[in-house]
């Protein structure tokens, strides 16, 4: 039988995402520990750096009762070193499933189609699932209710966006992007896309950003640098958003470019409960992948 995989929060609908979203809160209040995943090893595969995706689904593992086994691109070569494919048919023998973290979305796709245990997407040049699942988690605590909540995202249509515009439109949240031309998402979101970042902010409930230059672009940096400029996130245009508005930022920030500390910093910052909710979410992704395995 093919396992269950999260490439991306489309394979989710509305009444799984809500579920794994009360499981993640449920989790969380109770910083939970078990034995769900007792006996089983997770390989992570990570052909980018990483803190927050690594650890969170180190400590997860870690404290569902089963052992991460942490495998870098210098250690395994996935591709150069050895086929994807054959990776995934080495990893299936030994392991309860597979997180990867990948440049090429299609490697994390042929990883899955070549391994009968759950794939996870730890991130790619396409998609960030687990990153949605935390930043849902924290809008629900910061205001409650998701639905009819208004996210202005400002700066690239990158694989954060996509994952989180997915996820937001499945719980009735409302995405204006506002990304500068020729940086438009690759596929189509359900977001509306304007040019001007305050026209995106004014009277948003929550205002999202994320690096100009993700991991794998650094060739093209100088051009992105010039090409985002204004649309850094200063405490001037987070002031346009409404009086409560949140802010929220993957992280890691590129501080003076997409962001400045004083808006990473301010009372209304969430980042770093978008942080901490990264190891509930995966939590519960990992708890459901192993109920559909
Ligand atoms: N937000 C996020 O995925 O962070 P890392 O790249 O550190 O994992
Ligand atoms: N868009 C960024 C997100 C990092 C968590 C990147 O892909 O590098």
């Amino acid at each position: 039988m093919q396992a269950r995989d999260f490439l991306d929060v489309d394979v989710l609908d509305p009444e799984t995402l809500g579920a794994l979203l009360d499981r993640a809160a449920w989790l969380k209040a109770r910083r939970y520990r078990g034995t769900e995943l007792a006996g089983r090893t997770w390989a992570l595969v990570f052909e980018k750096p990483s803190l927050r995706t690594r650890s969170t689904l180190e400590v997860a593992v870690y404290e569902l009762g089963g052992h991460p086994l942490y495998l870098d691109q210098k250690g395994i070569g996935l591709g150069v070193r050895e086929s994807v494919r054959d990776v995934a048919r080495n990893l299936e023998r030994w392991v309860a499933g597979i997180a990867a973290r990948v440049h090429d979305h299609a490697t994390v796709r042929a990883l899955a189609d070549h391994a009968r245990v759950p794939v996870v997407n730890a991130l790619s040049d396409r998609a960030h699932p687990l990153q949605a699942v935390a930043d849902l988690l924290t809008l629900r605590e910061a205001f409650m209710d998701l639905k009819g909540l208004t996210v202005a995202w400002v700066g690239d249509g990158n694989n954060v966006l996509a994952s989180f515009a997915k996820a937001a439109a499945m719980m009735g949240v409302r995405v204006v992007a506002a990304i500068p031309e020729g940086y438009d998402p690759p596929e189509p979101l359900p977001i509306e896309i304007v040019r001007d970042p305050e026209a995106a902010v004014r009277g948003a409930d929550a205002v999202y950003t994320d690096v100009w230059v993700s991991m794998g672009q650094e060739a093209e940096a100088e051009r992105r640098r010039s090409d985002f400029a204004g649309f850094t996130v200063t405490p001037a245009l987070f002031e346009r958003a409404k009086p409560t508005a949140a802010f929220l930022h993957c992280l890691p920030a590129h501080y003076g470019e997409e962001v400045v500390e004083a808006v990473v910093d301010h009372p209304r910052s969430r980042v770093f409960d978008q942080a901490e909710n990264r190891l509930h979410a995966a939590k519960a992704v990992l708890l459901w992948l192993a109920e559909g395995a």
